[in-house]
């Protein structure tokens, strides 16, 4: 199996990379630094040209499992009442929405030479409408918005046999997630693996969590 992952130079998508690559998969991953090292790519998720480039470097190769995980979240310390300036939603939408479609625009060649191929978009449990304590709207709605644009690929890509599913990778301990986290990244990354696992064309347009359960919406 042939795998590809954004975002993969640290946090959850680096403990993915490892965790795929510790079970003697041939892994992909992206990262915004320069890379040297083979089998990995430069990709600034928001730049179409850094796309083709690397649509370029993988031409011709199958991706049987596309994992969409670069992402931001920018608002954490922002208020109400001064705070959510219009760049920073500009911003967290580039790269946690438009980012993920160009990522998939790009590597759909890729993932339909491959047979039964698989796209996971790591979203949150953020992007709930139902659970809504408050605080960063910003990226709330950009992982609301990222679930609601894979359920409406899951339904198009059905046809031509592509799953699709969106998940809640827990609340885990990278820069991101902060030291509080319940999470260890590797715990995290081994749920994430088997859920992959068990998406198909059956289950497609699914949103759960690294450990199994279905979300609320
Ligand atoms: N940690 C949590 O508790 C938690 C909970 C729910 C959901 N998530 C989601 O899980 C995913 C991974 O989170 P994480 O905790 O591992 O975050 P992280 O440690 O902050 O890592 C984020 C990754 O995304 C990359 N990235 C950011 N902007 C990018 C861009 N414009 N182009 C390409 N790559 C970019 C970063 O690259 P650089 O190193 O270049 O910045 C880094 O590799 C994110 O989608 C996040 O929203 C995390």
């Amino acid at each position: 199996m042939t795998v590809l992952i954004t975002g993969a130079n640290r946090g959850i998508g680096l403990a993915l990379f490892n965790a795929y690559k510790d079970r003697g998969e041939a892994v992909h991953g992206t990262s915004r630094a320069p890379v040297t090292e083979e089998n990995w790519h430069q990709l600034e998720v928001t730049d179409p040209a850094s796309h083709a480039k690397m649509c370029k470097e993988l031409d011709c190769q199958p991706i049987d499992l596309l994992i969409c995980n670069a992402g931001v979240y920018l608002d954490q310390s922002e208020n109400l009442a001064d705070g959510y300036p219009p760049q920073m939603w500009a911003d967290t939408f580039a790269v946690n929405v438009t980012g993920v479609f160009l990522t998939i625009q790009t590597l759909l060649p890729n993932l339909q030479m491959a047979s039964g191929a698989k796209i996971a978009i790591i979203s949150s449990q953020m992007a709930s409408h139902t659970r809504a304590p408050g605080g960063s709207y910003i990226y709330r709605s950009s992982k609301a918005a990222v679930l609601n644009l894979g359920r409406n690929l899951a339904t198009d890509m059905k046809h031509i046999g592509i799953a699709v599913g969106i998940y809640h990778p827990g609340w885990v301990r990278t820069d991101m997630g902060g030291d509080q986290a319940e999470l260890g990244v590797t715990e995290a990354a081994a749920g994430l693996v088997e859920r992959f696992a068990h998406l198909s064309l059956e289950t497609t347009g699914i949103f759960e969590t690294w450990d199994g359960h279905a979300h609320a919406y």
